[in-house]
């Protein structure tokens, strides 16, 4: 099994070295509106919409066949954190999902509406940051208990 949880980490830890490049360029993208920015809305929807799309793709990848039930099956008496982890996911589409409707609201000169929606996404990729953290520490957990136990 420890070969398995040192596979699934290397995926992961792949999967997520994309993810944080993501995360680091809508960051980038949302972090203050330059002036005169009707473009520069049009770009943060689209990297929205993007990044989206990749996080949805990131989540089915983690759950259907993913690492998740993997861990579960090698370690069940962390099914706590692994359906906290679940949870997580499920929260973390709605953030997005209530930002779209947000984001399309927004017309160039409505400045307050703007700066709202750039401080919601800056803590939606917090709570992202933190969750991938809390998903690499599982995994290297795993595979730490599971080589302690193979000696
Ligand atoms: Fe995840
Ligand atoms: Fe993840």
């Amino acid at each position: 099994m420890a070969g398995d949880i040192l596979e699934i980490g290397k995926w992961l830890r792949q999967e997520h070295k994309e993810v944080s490049r993501l995360v680091a360029g809508l960051r980038k993208v949302a972090a203050e509106p330059p002036k005169g920015y009707a473009k520069w809305l049009e770009e943060l929807r689209e990297a929205f919409k993007e990044f989206h799309a990749r996080m949805l793709r990131h989540f089915e990848l983690e759950e259907d066949g993913g690492y998740l039930s993997q861990v579960l099956e090698a370690r069940p008496t962390l099914s706590d954190r692994i359906g906290l982890l679940e949870s997580e996911h499920r929260q973390i589409q709605m953030l997005i999902e209530n930002l779209h409707p947000a984001l399309a609201a927004c017309r160039s000169d409505d400045r307050l509406l703007v700066h709202d929606c750039c401080i919601r996404i800056q803590v939606l990729l917090n709570c992202i940051r933190d969750h991938e953290a809390k998903e690499n520490e599982l995994v290297s957990q795993t595979h730490s208990t599971d080589l302690g136990a193979a000696d």
